[in-house]
């Protein structure tokens, strides 16, 4: 008893899980809260006083106040880079902290680099901390991207407190950015650079001095191999923005993505092109993402897709390759291989459509990962014209969502796909049944024709007339019959 009372008295040592921040009391190998092995810290207990107590013992009365009121909408400080400013929300919110993180490699220290002299060359004084590259690199690299000249502020540092000092001898400066977070080191804390406990110290205390000296702050964030920012995802919790910048290292495309924006909307994208001068912007992406599609191949579709607000129009492409033996390989780059698998059982299941004994490869061409399920409806046909050997229209673009009994469903902005498929010289779209009558009612003479699409039935008529019998599911109808059937 006597024991039980001393160790409640004095707080033993905690352990917190380097991964998520859980904190256990005693030591063990698995993290119960996430998962994650041997990712469990020793950490010496905090000073808490009874009652939540300042430890002057005074504390004051905090006022609430109505939700009614005038609050002005935050003021932005555009950084010029137009697809930058996007997904943002409209430009950089001083004393607001940002968080960009990114596979190494991907173009991270390029960007902000950039951002940074652009925002120098709109007369803000921009502060450039690295903790991973010497003065010099840093220097050859705005030589190569054409900044040898922007006005901005650069130093390689690690240790926190003398990067806080400096800062404060900065009392003007508009953006701070912390390349990386993970570099940094405060030497109140006794654990290695990069610990969840060194990041989690270290941007706390940055925030604070963003808040308080009122510039912007943008920490990089490594990204570790199962696509968490590195160290603790606590680090999200604490910062307004979290930006991911991905792309696949082979292609030359960037995509900046918002997954959190406390001033602003989270679905947006940035599309950037990495150049031999670094990062240029790509204003039109769907262009660029068609500019390499050939017209008269099968297996290909192009789906009329939204990111955030912005129209993307992309290529599916599909290879089906004969697996007479063995369980059949299903590969996806781009888009869910979980959404392939159901397509193609509905294909089989509702079409009659036998894709078992192939190998599926898809890919989204240009390297963009699509999360809409609207994509179905040109999966859909990108495999069925697969399977048929006949090219799809090439001038017709799909969207919709796929049922799990083989219906075409509604999706949202049919215009906004609708306009940017004109835009780009597309004469048809095949879309779910109820987009194609709402549109002919709403908004005029749309300039596509509209082939409305049901059941994936009609898809296979409009799509592939031709679907080799080999691909038949025997007893399953013939394509000319399903083709007799019509809409239904
Ligand atoms: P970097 O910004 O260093 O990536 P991160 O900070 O995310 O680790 O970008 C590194 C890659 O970008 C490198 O492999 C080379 C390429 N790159 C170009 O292709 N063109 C350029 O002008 C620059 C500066 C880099
Ligand atoms: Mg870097």
């Amino acid at each position: 008893m006597g024991s039980k009372q001393a160790s409640l008295a004095k707080p033993a040592h905690r352990f917190v899980c380097s991964a998520c921040g859980s904190v256990f009391p005693k030591w063990q190998g698995k993290c119960e809260a996430c998962g994650a092995w041997n990712a469990l810290e020793e950490q010496a207990p905090p000073r808490i006083l009874p009652g939540g107590l300042k430890p002057g013992g005074r504390s004051e009365k905090i006022e609430f106040v109505g939700l009614s009121g005038e609050s002005p909408p935050p003021p932005r400080v555009p950084t010029t880079i137009a697809e930058f400013d996007r997904v943002l929300g409209g430009g950089l919110v001083p004393a607001s902290v940002v968080l960009v993180g990114g596979d190494p490699g991907i173009g991270k220290s390029t960007l902000l680099l950039q951002a940074g002299a652009a925002l120098g060359r709109a007369g803000r004084q921009v502060l450039y901390v690295s903790g991973e590259e010497s003065i010099d690199q840093i220097r050859l690299r705005a030589a190569r991207l054409g900044l040898g000249q922007a006005p901005m502020e650069v130093a390689a540092a690690t240790q926190l407190g003398d990067i806080l000092a400096s800062l404060k001898t900065y009392p003007a400066a508009a953006l701070v950015v912390i390349d990386s977070i993970q570099t940094m080191w405060t030497e109140g804390v006794d654990s290695a650079p990069g610990s969840v406990t060194q990041v989690r110290a270290a941007a706390f205390e940055l925030i604070r001095a963003a808040k308080a000296q009122g510039f912007a702050l943008m920490l990089v964030g490594h990204v570790t191999k199962e696509g968490n920012l590195a160290g603790p995802r606590v680090l999200e919790h604490m910062v307004d923005v979290v930006l991911h910048f991905e792309g696949d290292r082979g292609h030359q495309f960037r995509i900046l993505r918002g997954v959190k924006n406390r001033f602003g909307a989270t679905d947006e994208i940035g599309v950037f092109e990495m150049t031999g001068a670094g990062l240029a912007e790509v204003a039109n992406p769907s262009a660029l993402f068609l500019a390499e599609r050939r017209g008269n191949v099968s297996g290909s579709a192009v789906f009329a897709g939204l990111e955030g607000s912005r129209p993307v129009l992309v290529e599916i492409q599909v290879l089906l390759a004969p697996n007479p033996g063995g369980s059949p390989r299903r590969s996806v780059i781009g888009w869910d291989s979980g959404r392939l698998s159901m397509l193609l059982a509905v294909l089989e299941t509702r079409c009659g459509l036998k894709l078992a004994m192939n190998d599926v490869y898809l890919n989204v061409a240009g390297g963009l990962r699509v999360s809409e399920p609207a994509a179905d409806l040109a999966v859909a046909a990108a495999l069925i014209s697969a399977a048929s050997d006949v090219p799809t229209d090439p001038e017709m673009v799909f969207f919709g969502e796929i049922g799990l009994s083989g219906e075409a469903r509604q999706v949202a902005q049919a215009d906004l796909r609708l306009k940017e498929a004109a835009k780009l010289g597309f004469l048809r779209a095949g879309c779910p049944k109820r987009v194609a009558g709402g549109a002919k009612r709403t908004s005029g003479p749309p300039a596509l024709q509209l082939v409305e699409i049901g059941h994936l039935t009609d898809l296979v008529a409009v799509a592939g007339p031709g679907v080799k019998p080999k691909h038949l599911r025997p007893g399953a109808a013939s394509a000319e019959d399903r083709m007799g059937q019509g809409t239904t």
